[in-house]
């Protein structure tokens, strides 16, 4: 029997996590598959810290990064790049994840050349083709491309269904980024020598851990979406300012995503802080940001994958974002659209801190993203179909 050649293709920080799971799960199976993984390099520090995490040596690198680069740079270096992997490697299926540039180019290619694509994290949707731009209107194209389309909730099977999708194309699995955060929880926790190392990095990072008591709590804070650009992180900006001095008692770390359009209006705004409760840092690697997320009291962020691990950790998050595509943890309690008016957010960020019943509620460990299995679900499905 000869194996299938799967291919696995990431770019950016949160696919390159939530793939690293599927790829250690695939090879388990080394005389059933033969796997390759493409990187291509959409982002740079951000994605080599987890390859170096999850001990990955992509067999591609694309190396596209460009500081600032437009969405047409992306798009066609990939698009043009791709080909030459999809003609070396020949593969029998290829994976994407997500909706970034990386994954809908890569998708399209794969289309050219007939190759079947299977898409993890399939179905999220907001109908709302702006927001977020461009990964609405991407998760669309990828849908219309791909053969196999691995949802993680019941949720995003029902949009796939609703779009004419063929059910048995559809398999519920589980967000494989559980997968990652179990994997690491279970090396953090088990290792001190790990946790000590992890606040080395943290303090060497520019914020020392060892403020935080029972009386003294942190805030989280991460943002980096396209459509936030200008007066939305300036709002968010004003609104981490006017709460930091509302309460003294509490920290406010954020790390600073290295997106120029981000950083340029974070530091401009809060780089002169006289507030000695704000830290603007660099974006940490993936230990230290979940040893963080587990000790912080409140999340405030647009990112979509830190809303899927917050719900596993049982912490609340303050999404500032005006839709989303995750629905499942605003009915489960566990986040709130704050959006980017900065007087919801320092409001939503006063009752958590002042109204104890309203936070209690949003911690409670509701998690609808998955059991940490979905890595083996998705390589168990192409095995039983051999
Ligand atoms: C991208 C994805 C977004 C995903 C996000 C996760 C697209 C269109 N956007 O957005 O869907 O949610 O990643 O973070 O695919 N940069 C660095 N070093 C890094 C990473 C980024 O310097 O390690 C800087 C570069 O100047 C780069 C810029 O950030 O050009 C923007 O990166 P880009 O991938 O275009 O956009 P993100 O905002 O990161
Ligand atoms: N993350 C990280 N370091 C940080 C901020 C986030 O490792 O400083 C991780 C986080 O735990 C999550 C992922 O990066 O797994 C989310 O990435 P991002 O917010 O950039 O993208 P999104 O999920 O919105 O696509």
């Amino acid at each position: 029997m000869s194996k299938t050649r799967v291919l696995i293709i990431f770019g950016t920080r949160p696919e390159a996590i939530k793939m690293a799971p599927l790829l250690k799960e695939f090879q388990k199976y080394p005389e059933h598959f033969e796997t390759f993984v493409c990187a291509t390099g959409q982002h740079r520090q951000m994605l080599d810290q987890v390859l170096s995490i999850f001990d990955i040596k992509p067999d591609f690198d694309m190396n596209i990064m460009l500081p600032n680069q437009d969405l047409y740079d992306i798009f066609t270096k990939v698009l043009l790049k791709i080909r030459d992997v999809y003609k070396t490697v020949k593969p029998d299926l290829v994976f994407v994840q997500g909706d970034t540039s990386t994954s809908t180019a890569s998708a399209l290619a794969a289309f050219f050349e007939k190759i079947p694509v299977a898409h993890i994290e399939a179905g999220l949707r907001t109908n709302n083709r702006y927001s977020p731009w461009p990964e609405e209107i991407n998760r669309q194209i990828i849908a219309r491309l791909v053969t196999y389309h691995f949802a993680p909730t019941n949720w995003a099977k029902e949009n796939l269904f609703k779009e004419n999708i063929n059910e048995n194309q559809i398999i519920v699995t589980g967000n494989t980024v559980i997968d990652a955060l179990r994997m690491i929880l279970k090396r953090i926790n088990e290792s001190n020598e790990l946790s000590n190392s992890i606040i080395d990095q943290i303090t060497d990072n520019g914020y020392d851990i060892r403020r935080l008591s029972d009386n003294r709590r942190l805030i989280l804070i991460t943002g980096h979406r396209r459509e936030n650009f200008g007066s939305g992180f300036e709002n968010i900006c004003k609104a981490i300012k006017a709460s930091a001095e509302n309460f003294p008692g509490f920290d406010f770390l954020y790390p600073v995503h290295y997106n120029p359009n981000v950083r340029e209006s974070v530091y401009r705004i809060l780089g002169k802080s006289i507030n000695k409760n704000i830290f603007l840092i660099d974006p940490l690697d993936y230990l230290p940001f979940i040893y963080l997320m587990q000790k912080c009291y409140i999340l405030l962020s647009d990112s979509g994958g830190i809303q899927e691990e917050a719900s596993d950790l049982g912490k609340p998050v303050l999404v500032m974002r005006n839709v989303t595509e995750r629905p499942e943890a605003l009915q489960a309690g566990t986040t709130e659209l704050v959006g980017t008016d900065k007087d919801k957010i320092i409001s939503s960020i006063s009752r958590l801190i002042l109204d104890k019943n309203h936070y209690v509620n949003m911690t409670k460990k509701q998690n609808p993203y998955g059991d940490g299995k979905a890595s083996v679900r998705i390589v168990k499905y192409f095995l039983d179909k051999e």
